[in-house]
């Protein structure tokens, strides 16, 4: 039996209905290498190829399941939503929500403009509010999800506004949340026609747009503005301050693989680093998970195997192929890899602090003669059942809608993604660009264009590029998260800078501060706000600096 690739992918427990799904499809790469293996072929190409193996009797016996394609965490990877909406509080922090017409085409003069409600949030100016007109501004910029979530899981942004009496404004990507294109989501998400505005470049522009309008409204033209983003909206950021310098003064990318294009890193490095997160916490438990897959294959081929699987993993309906298992299993373990936080956290589900710690220990403290699967249903526990209070588990609550994110990684965000033979504690398997072009055309009739990203925002040779054409732009890493393979870890000049943290996780220093932090995370989180001081008061210089040293002795004064 072969699993049928399809292109929504990992159905993690979750049933957000708001935003889409996020980052399916496998990722492409190596669009000149097609070297493979007979067997690894019929992995790869199972939905062509069946026929033909059957015919020649060279179906292999153990049926193979595809690696799922990472996603970024988002609001799509929780089990229900939970950020605040409307206007009020989200995450304990006030904001007022606002609605702009933003033109859906920025690029094109047809004669029939179209506009579309881009949704943004503003924070309410309290105690220790804006400075006013000409006040520095911090905007962050939109991820491919619910602008709310990522309000209430950006504290950084809403923590630091006041030392500098900066204005806080974070707007929604379009197409995500509630800023949709044609009135709704339906509309929005009907065919390629319809999803063609869902680009990048679009989303910068509407941001610039959204940013120039806004400071004219507030009679305040001259504000610096300071860029901040996560992941996708990291990317986001520091690609706005490349293309649009003169719209703000900085930018924090933080966990923001811009670099995960083409060949510009090696297309294993994401599940490498996956892998390499439970290696380093127990070389048993990272040897276990790799021999579970063959384990779940044997076990789903044998006598009535599939619903002795569904029992063993607790699952709320008989699995009909292990491949919807091991999918759900290989995103927990990415997921766990993106949110390993020394602290306990909500992020994408309740986990407590080290996360892959706790998965190792349950895996390993199995009793003697316990079974590999057994073993790693203890450990998978830990990510979608921390709380105790799940009944089963329901592999196939994703609708298979569109998602906004499935349709940008058809167009220009491919990712190409391997599994390594050696490193990897997942299932070897190689990037196919052709199967994964094709089914983009069968899903969106569309067909990506895997080098436009660098062509349009650069990725290769970035060091000597940003040496000498970039500043103002921090680059945020922490090296558990497997997105820091893709990510600039180096200082590239005065002004362009990587702050990696060895023990940290997908943009953990955005993250609100709690009383677990540990002062590694303080202290960088210090250095970055030092650094962003730095470009305010070079923006102001002497001219302006009343109006930032107002802002900063306020803030000496009040601590
Ligand atoms: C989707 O597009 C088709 C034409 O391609 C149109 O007939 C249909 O009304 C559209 N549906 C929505 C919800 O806009
Ligand atoms: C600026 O003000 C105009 C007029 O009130 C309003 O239509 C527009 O939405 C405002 N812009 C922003 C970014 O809020
Ligand atoms: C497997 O089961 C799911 C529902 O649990 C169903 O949607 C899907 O079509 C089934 N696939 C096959 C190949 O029968
Ligand atoms: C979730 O955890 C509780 C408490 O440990 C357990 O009783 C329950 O069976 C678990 N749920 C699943 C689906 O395994
Ligand atoms: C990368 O930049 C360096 C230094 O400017 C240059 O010598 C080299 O040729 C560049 N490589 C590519 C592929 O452009
Ligand atoms: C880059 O430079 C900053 C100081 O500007 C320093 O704090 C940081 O550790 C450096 N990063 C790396 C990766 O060396």
């Amino acid at each position: 039996m072969t699993r049928t690739y399809v292109n929504h992918l990992p159905r993690h427990v979750e049933s957000s209905p708001i935003p889409p799904r996020s980052l399916s499809i496998p990722f492409p790469d190596r669009l000149h290498s097609a070297h493979r293996s007979q067997a690894s072929a019929a992995m790869h190409r199972p939905r062509r190829l069946p026929l033909l193996l059957i015919l020649l009797g060279l179906l292999p016996a153990v049926a193979r399941a595809l690696l799922p394609p990472p996603r970024f965490p988002g609001p799509h990877a929780r089990p229900r939503p939970r950020a605040g909406t409307g206007d009020g509080v989200g995450g304990g922090y006030e904001f007022e929500t606002r609605y702009f017409r933003q033109r859906l085409d920025h690029f094109s003069f047809s004669g029939e403009e179209e506009f579309f409600q881009q949704r943004y949030l503003v924070g309410r100016a309290g105690a220790g509010g804006w400075a006013g007109p000409g006040g520095p501004i911090f905007f962050y910029c939109g991820n491919e999800g619910d602008i709310a979530w990522f309000a209430a899981n950006s504290g950084l942004v809403w923590d630091a506004a006041p030392r500098f009496a900066a204005l806080v404004v974070f707007a929604e990507h379009r197409y995500y949340g509630e800023s949709m294109p044609f009135g709704s989501k339906d509309k929005a998400y009907n065919n390629s026609r319809s999803m063609a505005y869902l680009t990048a470049e679009q989303a910068l522009a509407d941001y610039a747009v959204l940013l120039t309008d806004l400071k004219r409204n507030l009679s305040s033209e001259s504000s610096p503005v300071v860029l901040f983003g996560g992941s996708y909206g990291g990317m986001l950021a520091a690609w706005m301050r490349l293309k649009y310098p003169h719209i703000a003064v900085g930018a924090l990318a933080s966990s923001a693989p811009i670099l995960q294009f083409e060949d510009i890193v090696p297309d294993t490095i994401f599940y490498d680093l996956v892998s390499n997160d439970f290696k380093r916490e127990s070389l048993s438990c990272f040897q276990t998970i790799k021999d579970s897959w063959k384990e779940l294959d044997e076990q789903g081929n044998g006598q009535d195997g599939l619903l002795k699987l569904s029992k063993t993993f607790h699952l709320c309906q008989t699995l009909n192929t292990t491949g919807a298992l091991s999918d759900w299993l290989s995103s927990a373990y990415s997921y766990l890899a993106m949110v390993d936080y020394p602290m306990p956290s909500e992020f994408l589900m309740p986990l407590p602090a080290n996360p892959i710690k706790e998965v190792c220990r349950n895996i390993d403290k199995q009793p003697e003669g316990s079974s590999i699967l057994e073993r790693i249903y203890a450990g998978v526990n830990i990510y979608y059942n921390y709380t105790g209070t799940v009944d089963c588990f329901d592999l196939d609550d994703d609708p298979h809608g569109m998602g906004g994110w499935d349709w940008q990684a058809c167009t220009e965000m491919v990712m190409p993604m391997s599994s390594s033979e050696g490193l990897s504690m997942f299932l070897p398997d190689e990037f196919d660009y052709a199967l994964y072009a094709d089914d983009c055309v069968k899903n969106f009739g569309v067909r990506p264009r895997p080098r436009w990203i660098s062509t349009e925002f650069g990725g290769h040779n970035i060091s000597s590029v940003l040496e000498k054409f970039g500043s103002n732009i921090i680059f945020f890493n922490g090296l558990l998260d497997p997105w820091s393979g893709g990510g600039v870890l180096k200082n590239i000049s005065e002004s362009v800078v990587a702050i990696v943290a060895p023990l940290g996780a997908h943009h953990i220093d955005l993250r609100p501060a709690t009383k677990e932090d540990p002062d590694w995370l303080v202290s960088l989180r210090e250095s970055e706000l030092e650094i962003i001081s730095g470009w305010l008061s070079d923006h102001y210089g002497a001219r302006g600096g009343a109006l930032f040293q107002r802002a900063t002795n306020k803030d000496s004064a009040a601590s």
